[in-house]
């Protein structure tokens, strides 16, 4: 089968590995793609939010199986699109990948349903957030409803810093329309889980764990960023914390979007939080993480293709899942400067020395090919990912790994995997 994907980052990579192995897929396109990408497919100049443009290349190209890896084209409603014009295609339709789409939308999903989260207030008038937030207790989360790059959220110790980022999102406009509404949310404290898993709109199936580093520096400082790397398992996901989930969370989040008329169809990522009163939802993804995707696809053992066509025929109870009974560790490889302001165009070297290297992967994110030489083209550049058998063994060779490419103004944290030290 002729299979698209849409999107260009490491988790697009990611997911254009796994596809060129399944056994199904006799060509795979990619759109827009990148360097890496175009090793394995056919990238194609399209950008993820030109749906005229995605259609009308897939129809006329006959793709007979779409895969849409980002969150702005969901929630925009490509899937409804593709659909429309008869081409199958795996991830959310728009009326469902408004769980990612508006966080104001999903915290009333968990309200009414009863699923865990912190608990929280929905503003859409200024006025009414800052009289709310003069008797709120402090530290306080203000969140933008709609996308924002990972970047809406804003963690406030003191009022007037609350204040300040209401003032921000809300009438300054810092992120856009996405800050027409915004959440406010009790803080809570606790370790981070991504849980990852597919759906056909009745059934869910839980991908293992992983934890991502959401900050730019070292310790957990400096800005929030897409994701500076990540783990798979996580070892704090215990079995304990795993069946309170499936209890609690993640059928009850499946039904709920079929019982609100909004079937979903693809991956929720579950932002999950263990606070000592038990796991609660931080956030809602309607997608693969990015850089979860780039540890947890390495040691999922299923055809990809074979697992995202139940998702769409409603068959996946036919599927078991399974994963390798080891580790995988992604450290990325950013451009100095990263988050806020990066130079583009900076030659990289040494990437042929991960060619038919078994257990090592150098999945790209912002490169582009420029006569020839792979260049970079975004602040996350590269995500290089190793297996092991445990998490030291494959943080050990991830971070081996980093060594093997250079490019002017690499940047890169150097505690990815700090915390399995912990354990
Ligand atoms: P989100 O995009 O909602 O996942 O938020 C981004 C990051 O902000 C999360 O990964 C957490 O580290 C942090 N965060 C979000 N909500 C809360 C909360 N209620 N309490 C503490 N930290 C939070
Ligand atoms: N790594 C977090 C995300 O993809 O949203």
């Amino acid at each position: 089968m002729k299979v698209l994907v849409v999107g260009g980052g490491g988790r697009e990579h990611a997911i254009c590995t796994c596809a060129a192995k399944s056994p199904k897929v006799d060509k795979l396109y990619c759109a827009p793609g990148n360097a890496g990408i175009a090793k394995i497919a056919t990238c194609v100049n399209i950008g993820p939010m030109e749906f005229d443009k995605l259609v009308e290349f897939a129809v006329s190209e006959g793709i007979d199986f779409c895969i849409v890896g980002m969150d702005d084209p969901l929630v925009g409603g490509l899937t409804d699109r593709m659909e429309e014009a008869g081409i199958r295609t795996f991830g959310p339709k728009k009326n469902a990948a408004i769980l990612e789409g508006s966080k104001a939308f999903s915290k009333e999903l968990m309200k009414k349903y009863g699923i865990p989260t912190a608990a929280y207030e929905n503003f859409d008038n200024y006025d009414d957030a800052v009289t709310y937030l003069k008797s709120a207790k402090m530290p306080i989360v203000l969140k933008a409803d709609g996308l924002a790059l990972g970047k809406g959220v804003l963690i406030c110790n003191t009022l007037d810093e609350a204040l300040a980022g209401a003032k921000e999102i809300m009438l300054d406009k810092k992120f856009g329309d996405a800050g027409s509404k915004m959440v406010i949310e009790e803080f809570m404290t606790g370790r981070e889980v991504s849980v990852l898993s597919f759906t056909d709109g009745k059934t869910i199936k839980i991908m293992t764990s992983a934890q991502d580093h959401k900050r730019a520096g070292d310790n957990d400082i400096g800005l929030n960023t897409g994701g500076m790397g990540t783990f798979s398992p996580s070892p704090f996901y215990t079995d304990e914390v795993d069946k309170f989930c499936k209890e609690h969370i993640y059928q009850a989040t499946v039904d709920a979007m079929a019982s609100e008329g909004r079937t979903f169809k693809g991956v929720i990522f579950f932002g999950l939080m263990l606070t000592k009163d038990g796991p609660k939802v931080l956030e809602y993804n309607a997608r693969f993480g990015d850089p979860e995707a780039q540890v947890v696809l390495p040691r999922m053992t299923n055809d990809i293709i074979d697992v995202m066509e139940a998702c769409v025929d409603g068959t996946l109870s036919d599927i078991d899942l399974r994963f390798e009974d080891n580790a995988a560790v992604c450290v990325v490889l950013a451009s100095a400067g990263y988050p806020v302001k990066y130079e583009k165009g900076k030659t990289i070297t040494g990437l042929e020395a991960f060619d038919n290297k078994e257990g090592y992967y150098c999945f790209h994110a912002g490169t582009k090919l420029d006569n020839n030489n792979v260049v970079t083209n975004g602040g996350r550049v590269l995500g290089i990912t190793a297996k092991g058998n445990t998490l030291k063994e494959a943080r050990a060779k991830a971070y081996e790994a980093t060594a093997w490419v250079d490019f002017d103004g690499k940047y890169m944290r150097n505690d990815i995997g700090k915390a399995i030290d912990e354990i």
